[in-house]
């Protein structure tokens, strides 16, 4: 088992209880489903180097908006990828996920900017600038490809770890001149929620650990580290759903706070934080910990006494 275990267990318990909450109160689903495709849509763009802001995307995709100064491609770049989150949605409940949906869904990626490429794969070489890593030459594509799409349809395994490798495969094969990245993304939360988990936001400030990552697999072939990533970023996505749908708010409060309430010191949640030993979650640049979680840890480190 490559996730750690502390990690798994929190993930699977975090899956019992977002279930429990079924059916969801549909006010609220929406309301979760709106600002959490413009925080994935403003992520995964800024990751491929988008300047649109969380707020100027939300701008465009909420208000129809434009944002000053941007280029007409970053707009499209926004509209464009909540059309293809839509498209994921409407795959998620397919009997079987085939070549053309995921050339349509690249289509809708590049829609508008890049009419010559949109929905067709590479015909030139590429290098992935910045890296030793040279993926695969064209004609070698169709062949290698496949293997992508029974990815997509294998069912059995731990999805995590499926989902993770979906992506992995994908950005290595780069069947695409470019939107290679989003459309991996997409894919891999295609894959989490035809397994009935939630999506999962890689956000853009973890960009550099993302990337460092996916080179440490394709150079050391060691996949374990981006499993985890991704297992850590599905964590953050179910404690954000059973926040959103729960019936009490949950009552998130930050480290600095924290550390008034126990003998622990911010420096040191903080620390427990980033190696995911609580369960924090990190809002913009805070991480936060609900009241309830830091009893528990306190408990049980405490022994009772
Ligand atoms: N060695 C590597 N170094 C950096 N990125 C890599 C590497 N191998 C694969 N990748 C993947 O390639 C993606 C970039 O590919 P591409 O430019 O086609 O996609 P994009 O959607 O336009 O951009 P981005 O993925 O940056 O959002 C990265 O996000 C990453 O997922
Ligand atoms: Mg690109």
């Amino acid at each position: 088992m490559p996730i750690n275990e502390r990690l798994f267990d929190r993930i699977s318990q975090k899956r019992d209880i977002l279930n429990s909450l079924r059916p969801f109160d549909m006010g609220a689903l929406r309301r979760l489903k709106a600002s959490f495709d413009v925080e994935f849509t403003y992520n995964s763009n800024a990751i491929e180097g988008n300047t649109l802001s969380l707020s100027e995307t939300r701008m465009v995709l909420e208000d129809g908006i434009t944002a000053g100064g941007k280029t007409l491609n970053e707009h499209l770049e926004a509209t464009n990828h909540r059309s293809a989150i839509e498209f994921v949605e409407s795959l998620v409940g397919k009997r079987e996920i085939t070549e053309m949906d995921v050339l349509n869904l690249h289509a809708m990626i590049l829609d508008r900017i890049d009419p010559h490429n949109a929905g067709f794969y590479r015909r030139h070489r590429v290098r992935i600038s910045g890296t030793n890593f040279t993926p695969p030459k064209p004609s070698l594509i169709p062949d290698m490809i496949q293997k992508l799409y029974e990815m997509l349809n294998a069912t059995g395994g731990e999805p995590i770890q499926r989902a993770a490798m979906i992506h992995m495969e994908f950005v290595n094969i780069h069947p695409f001149i470019d939107g290679n990245g989003r459309c991996a993304r997409l894919l891999m939360n295609l894959y989490l929620m035809r397994s009935g988990l939630v999506p999962v936001i890689i956000q853009n400030r973890d960009r550099k650990r993302y990337i460092d990552h996916i080179v440490a697999s394709q150079t050391r072939g060691d996949h374990m580290p981006f499993i985890n990533f991704v297992a850590r970023c599905l964590d953050r996505s179910l404690t954000i759903y059973i926040d959103s749908l729960g019936e009490e708010d949950e009552d998130h409060i930050t480290l600095a706070e924290a550390s008034k309430k126990c003998r622990y010191s911010q420096e040191y949640l903080s620390l427990l934080a980033r190696k995911g030993r609580i369960d924090a979650v990190k809002f913009g640049r805070i991480w936060t910990i609900s009241g309830k979680v830091l009893e528990d840890y306190v408990r049980e480190r405490d022994g009772g006494n």
